[in-house]
């Protein structure tokens, strides 16, 4: 098995060789090959994205990536951008749906944002659509005829792009507790109303699950005032990027929450997929060592049980984690003082 490991900007590189620790300690048969993305490609190759480390990606059976984002490129246009790597390669790779669990660890519920048994009964997937949405439409800044500037986004699903990942959330749901919430704004887009309909469409081939419906706005609320009524979310790219940076600080940082981006081979029975921490390069601690490595560790985790099948390995990844935090070792993100290597080094030491 080849694992392509793409760590890109900011606190990317940090964390991600503390994942690559955890992944040695484990002794896999796996192969590791290192590409480069984001800020760091443009640098060297002068594209976020270079063709090479596209093709080491499509020949890899599972890619692990950090994070992308250099405030240097901010003002590229925007297909030199670092973040066009992560769209490029969700896009290119067919990576459409995105898991991102977020789940209460004990000992944890004081870190919280939110009042400890509120978030004590947090254990939630929220499975957001990755390859459609506002973010592929057209977009452009134009002028009008007035010679105004306009910003231009346009937004649209297609009844199939909506389809596919209903059956991921359905699926997914049988597999929890048989509750699935499918979130949109369909009192007021279009685009939301035929999410709606194809959703139900979908529906009648599950009759085991309880589907239920939730705008946006009162996703965000809910998921505050009582996150412990969701299971499975299912929604769009845009709205599933929002909620589920909010349902990371309800669990009491976005730096332990990781994700998994899989394609219709995954889905079948093939192997790619994608997985990344949810968060952002962080230029704001980058280089200062004190990045939580969690989130990009039980990435890892994902990884191995998404991609490889291993089970085993994946759990004791996470247990690991669990562990460390319950000992009290945790990063300045949760109030603590360990930093980067010092997180790994407890995570590899309990593993
Ligand atoms: P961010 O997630 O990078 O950071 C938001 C805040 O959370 C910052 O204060 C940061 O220090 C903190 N944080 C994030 N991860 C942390 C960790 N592991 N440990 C401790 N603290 C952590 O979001 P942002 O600041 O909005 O974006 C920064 C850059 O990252 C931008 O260029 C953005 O486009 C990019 N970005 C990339 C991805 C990705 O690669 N998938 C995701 C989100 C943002
Ligand atoms: C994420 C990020 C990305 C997104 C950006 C960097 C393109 O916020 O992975 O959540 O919006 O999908
Ligand atoms: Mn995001």
């Amino acid at each position: 098995m080849k694992i392509a490991c793409l760590p890109g900007d900011g606190i990317g590189p940090e964390i991600m060789a503390e994942a690559l620790r955890v992944l040695a300690a484990l002794e896999l048969p796996v192969e590791v090959v290192h590409g480069d993305v984001g800020g760091a490609a443009y640098h060297r190759h002068g594209h976020p994205l270079p063709p090479e480390t596209l093709a080491l990606a499509q020949g890899a059976d599972a890619l692990l990536f950090g994070a992308v984002g250099d405030p240097t490129c901010d003002n590229l246009e925007r297909h030199l951008r670092p973040e066009q790597a992560i769209l490029g390669l969700r896009s290119a790779l067919g990576l459409f749906a995105n898991l991102r669990p977020a789940k209460m660890f004990a000992g944890l519920e004081d870190l919280s944002a939110l009042r400890p048994e509120v978030a004590g009964a947090i254990d939630l997937l929220i499975i957001r659509e990755l390859n459609g949405d506002v973010y592929f439409g057209e977009k452009a800044i134009r002028r009008l005829d007035d010679g105004r500037r306009q910003g231009f986004d346009l937004m649209s699903y297609a009844e199939d792009e909506v389809r596919r990942i209903a059956h991921v959330g359905f699926r997914a749901a049988q597999g929890r507790s048989g509750k699935l919430c499918s979130v949109d704004k369909a009192n007021v887009l279009e685009t939301s109303q035929l999410w709606r309909d194809v959703v139900i469409e979908v529906a009648a081939e599950y009759p085991d699950v309880a589907l239920t419906h939730m705008y946006v706005d009162n996703a965000a609320m809910q998921l505050v005032r009582d996150p412990g009524q969701f299971d499975v979310i299912v929604t769009g790219n845009l709205f599933g990027d929002i909620l589920s940076d909010q349902a990371s600080m309800c669990v009491g940082s976005i730096g332990l929450l990781a994700s998994a981006a899989l394609g219709e081979r995954q889905m079948a029975h093939g192997t790619l997929g994608l997985f990344e921490p949810i968060h952002g390069s962080a230029p704001d601690i980058a280089g200062t060592g004190r990045a939580n490595p969690m989130a990009m560790i039980l990435s890892l985790a994902m990884l191995l049980r998404h991609a490889l099948g291993q089970e085993d390995a994946a759990t004791r990844i996470e247990a690991a984690v669990a562990v460390t935090l319950a000992d009290g070792i945790k990063g300045g993100d949760l109030g603590g003082t360990a930093g980067t290597v010092a997180i790994g080094d407890a995570v590899l030491a309990r593993l």
